[in-house]
């Protein structure tokens, strides 16, 4: 709470006469902080408390841990799908997932098989995973979502060792009329945190990018996820998050909108999604060419979004260069990606200058690692 009051005093003092330079005791305090994330981005750290902190990014399609490890990388992940079925108990199934361990748990009557397993399971039984959260949020619509939940974090979050082990979860931005649902969402896994004995805080997905792969820039620039469920901005200058906003669209919505015009099933247009699109070939096929179509009208969209959100900014800090885009999240793994962001970016009229668009260095773990960052100051 302490931390978010200061960020909150240095943004609101950064902000105050945007056009003259930042006062210099405020361009120390901050200068410290950039300089703090930086250590705690290095692989080796010194301080043990913080050894054990843990990034957690809770994502609508997937839940990733981060820790410090003894490995070469000098990291440890784990990764469930959040996802999972209910199907009636009978000695049966439960044999059969105990043999193949398969994660699963009692729910009332139901058994629910969870993570990969279960898309595992609806693979094998020609059926649909169902999902906890949607568009970045715990949702209503799924009476188990709650508990499901808190057993897929139990698959790749240990107890901690240690009553108050830092962590950092990350948290969607919130979406203008639905920042009540983003409160619930962000209570509810910090209770159930904060229960396990961790000392919880939490991270907006966007800010996590640019922890994990703008250190080098002073994290200043512009961290973008790119999921399943939404898009997360975050515009941060020296560490301070200065804009940070959603667009709640992402992959499952390709999905869902190639799917429904070559009538195909989601979980098809998305395998071949993951497989197979390369955005520097020709395209093979119809599905190919929706792919392509809906991805290129993601992108614009939320460029769109983000050009007149910069656009209506009462106050931004004087940027005196060009600021670079980083872009992470499974949606941007595609082959050939990063030139079609590039290409339309072009087409739009961002009003502050882009020095360059780089892919995080590991897409689909970098709001884990951002979280592992701000987890461990
Ligand atoms: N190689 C790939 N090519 C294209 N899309 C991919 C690839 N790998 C994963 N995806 C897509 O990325 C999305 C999952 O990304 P990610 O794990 O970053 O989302 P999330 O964090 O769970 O969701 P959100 O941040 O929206 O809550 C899914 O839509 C998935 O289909
Ligand atoms: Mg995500």
């Amino acid at each position: 709470m302490m931390e978010e009051e200061n960020d909150k005093n240095v943004l609101d003092d950064l902000l105050q006469g945007t056009s003259d330079a930042v006062d210099s005791h405020m361009l120390d305090t901050l200068i410290t902080k950039v300089d703090e994330l930086k250590e705690s981005g290095k692989n080796i750290e010194d301080r043990s408390l913080n050894k054990k902190a843990y990034g957690l990014d809770i994502g609508t399609s997937r839940i990733v841990s981060m820790k410090r490890g003894e490995d070469a990388s000098g990291l440890e992940s784990a990764d469930e799908l959040n996802a999972f079925i209910a199907v009636s108990e009978t000695k049966f199934l439960k044999d059969m997932l105990t043999k193949n361990k398969m994660a699963y748990t009692k729910i009332k009557d139901d058994i629910a098989i969870l993570g990969y397993a279960a898309q595992q399971f609806a693979n094998t039984f020609n059926s649909e995973i169902r999902r906890p959260m949607k568009k970045g949020l715990i949702t209503p619509d799924e009476i188990y979502a709650l508990p499901v939940m808190k057993e897929i974090i139990g698959l790749v979050l240990p107890r901690p060792d240690e009553v108050g082990q830092p962590l950092c979860f990350s948290v969607p931005a919130p979406e203008p009329g639905s920042e009540m649902d983003l409160v619930f969402h962000e209570g509810m896994l910090r209770k159930h945190l904060v229960g396990l004995g961790y000392k919880a805080k939490s991270i907006s997905e966007g800010m996590a990018i640019v922890l994990s792969d703008l250190a080098d820039d002073n994290f200043t620039g512009i961290g973008i996820s790119m999921g399943a469920g939404m898009c997360n901005v975050c515009l941060s200058f020296l560490s301070v998050p200065v804009i940070v906003f959603s667009i709640s669209r992402g992959g499952d919505d390709i999905d869902a909108s190639v799917a429904r015009t070559m009538r195909e099933t989601v979980n098809r247009v998305r395998v071949i999604k993951e497989e197979s699109l390369d955005f520097t070939r020709t395209p093979k096929s119809n599905l190919e060419n929706a792919l392509i179509i809906y991805y290129e009208d993601l992108i614009t969209t939320l460029l769109n979004a983000l050009t007149n959100i910069l656009s209506r900014a009462e106050k931004l800090p004087r940027l005196n260069q060009a600021i670079p885009i980083v872009l992470g999240g499974g949606t941007c793994m595609p082959n050939g990606f990063k030139a079609k962001f590039e290409q339309l970016l072009k087409e739009v009229n961002m009003p502050i200058a882009i020095s360059s668009v780089r892919l995080a260095r590991d897409p689909l773990r970098a709001t884990a690692m951002g979280a592992l960052i701000s987890a461990s100051v």
